[in-house]
């Protein structure tokens, strides 16, 4: 008999982060013993005021920087003790990132900025990836636009093309940065939608930094970052 186990996308245990202060022998305490576990599908939303250590949050959940102390696992696997190759391979194969700014290559098309995180997966490609960075491109209004480069498109377009580009490799988790902040109502409640909409069809765990609270009521769950530690609201 076969028992089916509720797989972890991400698990966080005890995460602290400190920063040394030059001429202050105290560090200072940005994270403090967070916990934090997420399953296929789940959503959260992670808010705070400006400094609060989200960001930082965001970045460590992300193997984009390191704990101070704690373990970070992904997929099941600890990846604390892991090499900066093999961070970037985990990276690359698990996790998406929607940032704050959308960090497109200008001198590229929407499409080669889609197919950009397929290179570093570093499989040969088949075609398949074109076809699915035009069906997200497509899901995201964008179908037309595939050849534009940044500059020839909109904010919210451009934040879109960004959102394409973190799903391409189809990450068990999606890790979003304050996405909506450079745009306007209607635009903000369309990447909204989006990125609910993915998260409920391609099952991805998502952890979603915002200052907007209607947008984090949309999610399964609301976590308060103060003081370094993570509040549940209720
Ligand atoms: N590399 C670093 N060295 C020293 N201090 C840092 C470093 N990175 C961040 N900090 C400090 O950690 C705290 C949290 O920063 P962080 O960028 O995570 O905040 P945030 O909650 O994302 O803020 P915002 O909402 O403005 O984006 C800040 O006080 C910041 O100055
Ligand atoms: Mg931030």
């Amino acid at each position: 008999m076969t028992v089916e186990t509720d797989t972890l996308i991400l698990h966080a245990g005890k995460v602290c982060k400190h920063f040394s202060r030059p001429g202050d022998e105290q560090p200072l305490v940005v994270l403090d013993q967070i916990d934090l576990s997420l399953s296929a599908g789940d959503s959260v939303a992670i808010v705070g005021p400006s400094g609060c250590g989200k960001t930082t949050l965001l970045n460590i959940l992300g193997t984009l920087d390191r704990a101070t102390s704690g373990e970070i696992e992904i997929g099941g696997r600890d990846v604390t003790g892991l090499n900066d190759r093999d961070l970037a391979q985990v990276r690359a194969t698990q996790i998406g990132f929607v940032f704050q700014e959308h960090h497109l290559l200008p001198q590229c098309s929407a499409m080669e900025n889609v197919l950009l995180p397929t290179l570093a997966r570093g499989v040969l490609r088949d075609g398949s990836e074109q076809q699915r960075a035009m069906m997200l491109l497509d899901r995201v209004g964008l179908a037309d636009r595939a050849g534009y480069r940044p500059d020839a498109l909109s904010g919210g377009q451009r934040q879109r093309v960004a959102i394409v580009r973190a799903l391409i490799n189809q990450p068990g988790l999606l890790l979003v940065d304050e996405p909506t902040g450079a745009l306007d109502q209607a635009s903000a409640d369309g990447v909204m939608d989006l990125l609910i909409e993915l998260n409920r069809h391609e099952q991805t765990a998502m952890v979603m930094v915002t200052h907007a609270e209607n947008q984090a009521a949309r999610l399964d769950c609301v976590l308060h970052l103060a003081s370094g530690r993570l509040v549940s609201y209720v």
